[in-house]
């Protein structure tokens, strides 16, 4: 996701700059930018890619004077990742750098092309200072036009803007997305969205709450929330890089388990309304004449497909078939145009869904990619992708990518459902409200954490776990064994609990843990007769549900919801969250498991 990075002070302006977008590399980009006011002269420099572009680029640009500086990697969302697009955005006299998605950039750019504003890039973000401009302009005052922006602004931010007007100030606003303020005895002040760009520079940080807003200049930092003054507390930085990266996690994989429910935001972020949902990546005609879906993916994005199928044929009513991308290669599929081919990937360059990809676009099918990466070879070759917003994912066991491909999933089943009116209205409506609540249910608490720690004691041993659901808690049962097995290196299965009795419940003994999906709103019943004949074979049971089961072993309850996916999306949370701490446990790379690679491209 974008980073960003300022600065006031009289040292090497330009350097630390630099050096602190080296610092956000982990956070993933396709560009960056930075610029500087200097005495009077006001200077921008933007490259695509790699920093080491921009540091080309600014290799004859020297700052020694008081200044004051903005910069800015760009994660794009909204338009493809080229020098137009990178920030800081440009208006007559001002240059701004944002994190997060403005919501209502539309109305907001519609009403500035009204009054003569001419937009040169296809972002949000250049709407904010065309806005600031237009109410300098009215106001005389850059702090009441920056207060008058920032209220005008819906969705989430993380906002730095200097101008002309100012020439000695950075202004600065947050709502959702992360900036922290970092300050010396030397006056220096900085702003980052993560503590790893500071650490070396600032002795004392203060960490932005959402809708404060405010300025820095050579006198301090001036703080308000809601138009009262307020005093931000500042804390002692640590001097370790490496946890500063991971946020003071352990792994970053436990850190990516954390941030599920604030990405989960930003995948819903402009799509999901009141009443519909909207993509604003594909135009309304794409999905008509489709007749059925076919998926492609590998590992678990093929959970992720896998879990959608149930979602697109109750919700929208398609058929939907779902196929391992290397099965699929070599298999002779018998293509219909009338399908719409559907890829799931976190990178992007997974080698097997690339070739699905590659023959469902030979065979003339419309394809969509739903994918983390902008640019990345699936998003180029796919008709259509939509960008799942996880932000760079580093644990190589796959988690808030997979959460954020599931909402995008969800997302688009309701889509579907819209346009075919296989839901009506009602039902729509209750479906977002839902989807609303699921940053909540993926707010990791405390107490679940802990009881998950001392439970994974208990599971350290014996010949093998089987991870069992019905109905879409089945790919979730597939992908719980799938993250056990990738880090803990103990064997696991994912089974539909229905099959057990077909041949698998041979294996049960007390040495077999049973982990089972129990929701209280799809086939309660079912799922619980199937881990009674477990239990009557002495098999051991960690039971995950809302309703108490006392025949479990062990029992993790979950919140009391009335619709299955956010029943789904607690038990995600639970099921990765037990493989981290049994890996802890036994004393393994959460991060790096052997053998496995972040992205496999080879076949
Ligand atoms: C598991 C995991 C892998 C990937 C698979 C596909 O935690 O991460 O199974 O899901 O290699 O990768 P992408 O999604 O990048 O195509």
């Amino acid at each position: 996701m974008c980073g960003i990075v300022g600065y006031i002070g009289s040292n090497d302006i330009k350097n630390f700059l630099l050096q602190g977008l080296k610092e956000l590399e982990y956070r993933g980009y396709d560009s960056a930018g930075l610029a500087v006011i200097e005495k009077d002269s006001m200077q921008v420099f933007k490259a695509v890619g790699k920093i080491k572009n921009l540091e080309e680029k600014t290799k004859d640009f020297k700052t020694k004077n008081f200044g004051i500086g903005i910069a800015h990697t760009r994660w794009a969302t909204h338009g493809k990742p080229t020098e137009l697009n990178a920030h800081p955005h440009l208006g007559e006299f001002s240059y701004v750098v944002h994190n997060g998605i403005i919501e209502n950039y539309k109305e907001l750019k519609t009403e500035l092309e009204e009054n003569g504003y001419n937009f040169i890039s296809q972002t949000d973000t250049e709407t904010i200072v065309h806005l600031f401009e237009d109410y300098y302009k009215k106001s005389k005052s850059p702090f009441e036009a920056f207060e008058k922006t920032v209220s005008k602004l819906d969705g989430a931010y993380a906002i730095l803007l200097i101008t002309k007007a100012a020439p000695d100030t950075i202004f600065f606003a947050k709502n959702g997305s992360p900036l922290i303020i970092g300050k010396n005895e030397k006056n220096e002040i900085f702003f980052a969205s993560s503590d790893a760009p500071l650490i070396g520079y600032a002795k004392e940080v203060a960490y932005l709450e959402d809708h404060i807003y405010g300025y820095v200049n050579k006198e301090g930092i001036k703080t308000f929330l809601e138009k009262e003054e307020k005093n931000l507390e500042f804390k002692p930085l640590t001097a370790n890089k490496e946890l500063a990266q991971k946020g003071g996690f352990r792994f970053f994989m436990e850190k990516e388990i954390y941030e599920q429910s604030r990405v989960i935001s930003e995948t819903m972020m402009g799509r999901v309304k009141a009443d519909k949902i909207e993509f604003e990546e594909i135009e309304e005609g794409f999905f008509t004449e489709i007749e059925n879906i076919k998926i492609c993916a590998c590992g678990t994005s093929y959970h992720a497909g896998l879990s959608a199928s149930y979602l697109f044929e109750r919700l929208s009513k398609i058929p939907t078939n779902v196929e391992i991308a290397s099965e699929f290669r070599y298999k002779e599929p018998i293509l219909n145009k009338k399908t719409l081919f559907i890829v799931i990937s976190q990178s992007g360059e997974t080698a097997d869904t690339l070739e699905a990809l590659k023959m469902a676009k030979n065979a003339g099918l419309k394809t969509l990619a739903i994918c983390n990466v902008d640019n990345s070879s699936i998003v180029r070759m796919a008709d259509r992708t939509i960008l799942t917003r996880a932000g760079i994912e580093k644990g190589v066991a796959s988690t808030k990518a997979f959460a954020t491909q599931m909402m995008v999933l969800w997302m688009l089943s309701l889509y579907l459902a819209q346009k075919r009116a296989t839901l009506d209205k009602e039902s729509i409506s209750k479906e977002i409200d839902s989807m609303l609540h699921i940053p909540k249910v993926l707010v990791v608490e405390t107490s679940l954490h802990e009881k998950i720690k001392r439970l994974s004691k208990r599971y350290l041993h014996g010949h093998g776990f089987f991870y069992i659901g019905r109905d879409i808690f089945y790919p979730l049962a597939l992908e719980g064994a799938l993250k056990l097995k990738e880090i803990s290196y103990l064997h696991a299965e994912g089974y539909p609990a229905g099959e057990m009795k077909h041949g698998p419940i041979a294996l049960a003994d007390p040495e077999l843990f049973t982990i089972a999906l129990m929701p209280k709103n799809l086939l309660y019943d079912k799922i619980k007769s199937n881990v009674e004949e477990l239990s009557a074979r002495d098999s051991t049971i960690l039971a995950i549900s809302p309703l108490e089961f006392d025949i479990a072993d062990d029992f993790i309850k979950i919140k009391e919801y009335n619709h299955y996916m956010l029943e789904y999306f607690e038990m995600m949370l639970i099921i990765q969250l037990l493989a981290l701490e049994i890996a802890t446990r036994l004393g393994n790379d959460v991060d790096m498991p052997r053998n496995l690679a972040k992205s496999v491209t080879v076949e």
